[in-house]
């Protein structure tokens, strides 16, 4: 039994076996042992008499050990049940003078350098316990939903998004890159015959599936090369996609929607633990900032407040509008020009959802010039069918449109965006045979587990972040 189901037992002096690594020892006597599966310990009470002295100066944090002894009904408070040992083995000395992990308060940027270790703290052991649960959810979400799951390559000769932001693979030798006669780097004798990437998004695959199976979704990793060294970018992170043949616009906020609150009730109902920790955690830490840095509500009320929210929605005009009647716009306090046309910066989506609305924002209808080939024209033939997600303290969260599927329209944007016809012939053919409405979306993985874990940094909701310069582990 693991730590979490021996918690949960009634204790009857019955034998029970306990394998993990040790917290604390305190008073000689009282061992506290995590094996990860929740983010309380057990207690093995130890009597000292019993062993000898080198024994017990081995007890350190991080030790891993194994213990057997009856489950008793605890003496002490804090818990319910534990163990009291008759035979105890450690399985793994970690020396105290060395072992990087203390029993206290370790700051996130010590422990991103620690990143092996950090696994072991109570904050790891939940925010990677909740990422669990809400991968588990997400695939439960759709299957209950009758969604098919597509894998979706991570090699592919497209490029999606077209933002150019792409990590090449290639089996050339780098000291000695083969040229074709133009000069250029010859693709033609690479591994694949042609110019390879690694994804920056499933999403034109799935639109292949989801014209066949209606309703599919990936869940998968993506690479953007962009070098933006911010607390919300990865150079790789996790993506999920769905994509439903027939669904508008609309249907498509719809289902946003109600995916991210099924996802925030999901946390909150089956991952109550590391929730309530993980709030406690930020309040401490809170504690510490000045009032104004302070966020009006903390985990647990951000997280029922999306649950018992609407959305709020508007289009990309009237976030415009919003803005230039706002005070920040007004006093001159914002750093990017609010004028329509330019796309909206972290600074605008901050003011329309924490300022203005005060709720999530889903912003529709943004120009076609910053926004990508694929997205639907809008009668007006200035601006897409395209849907921005934001969140408060996150920002944007959910990207995704309803698709272009009228044949000529793509092939025009195909040229406008400066698509050769041949990269994504098979896309095309969609729109020629069989081609329906439809949209999708793409969901950040990370930017989610930032909002339900309440961490602040998207370096410490990922095992091993991959940013620039930064490939470690
Ligand atoms: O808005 P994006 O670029 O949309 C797409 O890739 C579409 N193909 C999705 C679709 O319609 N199927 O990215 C989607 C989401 C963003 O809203 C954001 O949450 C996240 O992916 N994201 C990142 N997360 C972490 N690090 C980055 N560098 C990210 N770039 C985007
Ligand atoms: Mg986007």
């Amino acid at each position: 039994m693991n730590v979490k189901r021996l918690l949960n037992t009634e204790a009857k002096e019955q034998e029970v076996v306990v394998k993990g690594w040790i917290r604390t020892f305190r008073s000689n006597r009282f061992l506290a042992i995590s094996d990860g599966s929740t983010v309380h310990t057990i207690q093995a009470v130890i009597d000292f008499e019993k062993h000898d002295d080198s024994l017990l100066k081995r007890l350190n944090t991080g030790a891993a050990v194994e213990v057997k002894g009856k489950l008793v009904e605890s003496q002490g408070k804090g818990q319910k049940v534990e163990v009291l040992v008759s035979d105890f083995t450690i399985l793994g000395d970690a020396d105290a003078d060395e072992y990087p992990l203390q029993p206290k308060r370790h700051s996130l940027e010590f422990l991103r350098e620690k990143a092996h270790l950090r696994f072991r703290t109570n904050t790891f052991g939940s925010v990677f316990r909740l990422r669990h649960a809400m991968t588990f959810a997400v695939h439960k979400f759709f299957n209950d939903r009758d969604y098919f799951n597509i894998h979706t390559p991570i090699i592919t000769g497209s490029d999606a998004e077209g933002a150019g932001e792409m990590f090449h693979v290639t089996n050339h030798d780098l000291n000695a890159i083969p040229k074709n006669d133009k000069g250029e780097v010859d693709y033609e004798n690479d591994f694949f015959g042609k110019e390879t990437n690694l994804t920056v998004s499933g999403q034109l695959e799935a639109e292949l599936a989801a014209t066949a199976l209606s309703k599919v979704y990936t869940f998968g990793p993506t690479f953007r090369a962009e070098n933006s060294n911010t607390s919300r970018h990865l150079a790789e992170f996790w993506m999920i996609e769905p994509e439903v043949a027939f669904n508008d616009i609309n249907d498509n906020m719809d289902l946003a929607e109600e995916f991210l609150q099924y996802l925030c009730r999901y946390a909150l109902e089956n991952n109550r633990d590391d929730v309530e920790f993980l709030n406690q955690r930020e309040i401490q830490e809170n504690k510490s900032k000045p009032q104004q840095e302070r966020p009006e509500l903390n985990l647990i009320e951000r997280l029922e407040f999306v649950v018992n929210n609407t959305f709020e929605r508007i289009t990309y005009t009237e976030a415009i509008e919003v803005l230039q009647r706002s005070k920040p716009y007004k006093k001159k306090k914002f750093k990017y020009p609010v004028e329509w046309g330019k796309d909206l910066q972290s600074e605008h989506e901050r003011f329309l959802v924490e300022k203005h609305y005060n709720k999530p924002v889903i912003i529709t209808s943004y120009p076609a010039s910053f926004k990508a080939f694929y997205m639907r024209s809008n009668e007006d033939e200035k601006t897409v069918a395209a849907m921005d997600v934001l969140f408060p303290g996150i920002g944007e969260i959910v990207g995704g449109s309803q698709r272009e599927e009228r044949l000529e329209v793509l092939q025009q944007k195909c040229l406008d965006f400066n698509i050769p016809e041949e990269h994504i012939w098979w896309y095309l053919e969609t729109r020629k045979f069989g081609t329906c409405v439809h949209s999708g979306f793409g969901l950040g993985f990370e930017r989610l587990m930032m909002f339900v874990s309440g961490m602040g940094n998207i370096r410490d909701v990922i095992p091993f972040p991959r940013t620039p310069g930064n490939a470690e582990f």
